[in-house]
């Protein structure tokens, strides 16, 4: 492999602390696996805001269009939360993800082995657990025309749309199917076709999309409300869930406890193929920034190292080292060395950040 490059936007709170496990990782696979990659760091969120004055300066765009792969922690927090809607560290990640046209927001939810009892969810519910949420991620509500707050005589309203076209539902749809093609072949779309129009379209163009290109993968539909039961009641039954912006933001959070903590829910967000033949791509946590632990190295680091796992996977055609970065972190797990929100009652203390990130690296020397 041609050296790769990776822009890390660490963020704020959790956000460089994870990541700093991640960079022991990438290290390690430049020492022990020859995979080299160009790293570069920048700023994001409420860090960049302190130095630049904004969430994500222009330079920082720029950069992240250019590399192979962007990594980012997390952002946000409540040093930020009074500022002006159009500088809050959020505004960085959605200015990201809008520019770089990452449509597809990959969220798997897979159960550990080593943590099938600590879901909070019946052992035998979960256990075995391999689901992935597919969530468009640069249009809908986000982003919808009109929005704003206004003033309307004498009161003030707050506007956000709806709005999605055909073509971007079929092209987050074709993602879904094409995963669902390499793992169990089922793809359940979920949207609210019972009381929005968008949801008809959205029915309709996945139906459309299904019948002329991807008749033999099991589509199956169901309103988002009765999605997000079913997801908690009997998730097994999923293999690919195809939603919108919204709605797959609120699925996967309640997905991610089915695995037992948010701490281990890797994401990938892919647009286009560049030149290069490779997708735009950003790999994230979907965790937050967490200000409630930062600093005290308390946090839990897999769902950051599982997300470079899906950056080899998808970036750098690299299945195979995923595989072992994903076991490794498994049997991490199944030794027993678990950050605190892994905790049961009766456990020891807890592993910090870095001694989970050791952890991790140790079971990858003794994998080779
Ligand atoms: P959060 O995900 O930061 O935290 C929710 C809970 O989960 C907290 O109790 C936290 O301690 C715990 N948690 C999260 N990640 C953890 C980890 N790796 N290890 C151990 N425990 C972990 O969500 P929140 O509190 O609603 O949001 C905090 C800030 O983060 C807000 O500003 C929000 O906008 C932002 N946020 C950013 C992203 C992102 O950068 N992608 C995602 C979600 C929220
Ligand atoms: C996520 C987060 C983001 C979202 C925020 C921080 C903009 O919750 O990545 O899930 O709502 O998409
Ligand atoms: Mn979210």
């Amino acid at each position: 492999m041609s050296t790769a490059s990776l822009l890390i936007l660490a963020g704020d709170g959790i956000g460089p602390e994870v990541m700093a496990e991640v960079r022991k990782i990438i290290d390690w696979y430049g020492a022990k696996r020859d995979l080299a990659f160009d790293v570069s760091e920048d700023l994001v969120g409420g860090a960049a805001y302190d130095v630049h004055g904004v969430p994500l300066a222009d330079e920082t765009m720029a950069k992240a269009q250019a590399v192979d792969a962007v990594l980012l922690g997390a952002v946000g927090g409540p040093k930020y939360d009074t500022l002006d809607f159009s500088l809050k560290p959020e505004r960085g990640l959605l200015r990201l993800r809008k520019e770089m046209d990452l449509f597809a927001n990959l969220r798997p939810a897979q159960c550990f082995d080593a943590l099938a009892d600590f879901s909070s969810l019946k052992k035998d519910i979960v256990a075995g657990l391999d689901i992935m949420i597919v969530r468009e991620l640069t249009s809908g509500v986000y982003f919808g025309e009109p929005r704003g707050i206004h003033k309307e005589g004498n009161e003030r309203v707050g506007i956000n749309t709806q709005r999605y076209t055909e073509s971007e539902i079929a092209r987050v749809a074709r993602s879904a199917f094409e995963l669902a093609k390499k793992r169990g072949n089922k793809v359940c779309s979920m949207e609210k076709a019972n009381v929005m129009e968008s949801g008809i379209l959205w029915r309709d163009v996945v139906t459309e999309i299904h019948a002329a290109e991807y008749a033999d993968v099991e589509l199956s539909h169901m309103y988002a409300d009765a999605g997000a039961m079913q997801l908690v009641r009997a998730p097994k039954q999923f293999d690919v869930i195809v939603t919108d912006n919204l709605f797959g933001d609120l699925l996967s959070d309640a997905a991610a406890m089915l695995t037992g903590s948010l701490g281990m829910l890797p994401s990938a967000s892919l647009g286009l193929p560049m030149e290069n033949g490779r997708p735009k791509a950003l790999y994230e946590p979907v965790h937050g920034s967490a200000p409630d632990i930062a600093g005290q190295g308390k946090a839990n680091p897999c769902a950051c190292i599982l997300s470079f796992a899906m950056a080899l996977r998808y970036s750098f055609d690299q299945g195979a080292e995923a595989d072992r970065l994903e076991a490794a972190v498994n049997q991490v797990l199944a030794q027993g060395i678990r950050t605190a929100d892994l905790m049961q009652a009766g456990d020891t203390a807890p592993a910090s950040t870095s001694q989970m990130g050791d952890a991790v690296i140790a079971a990858l020397d003794a994998s080779l």
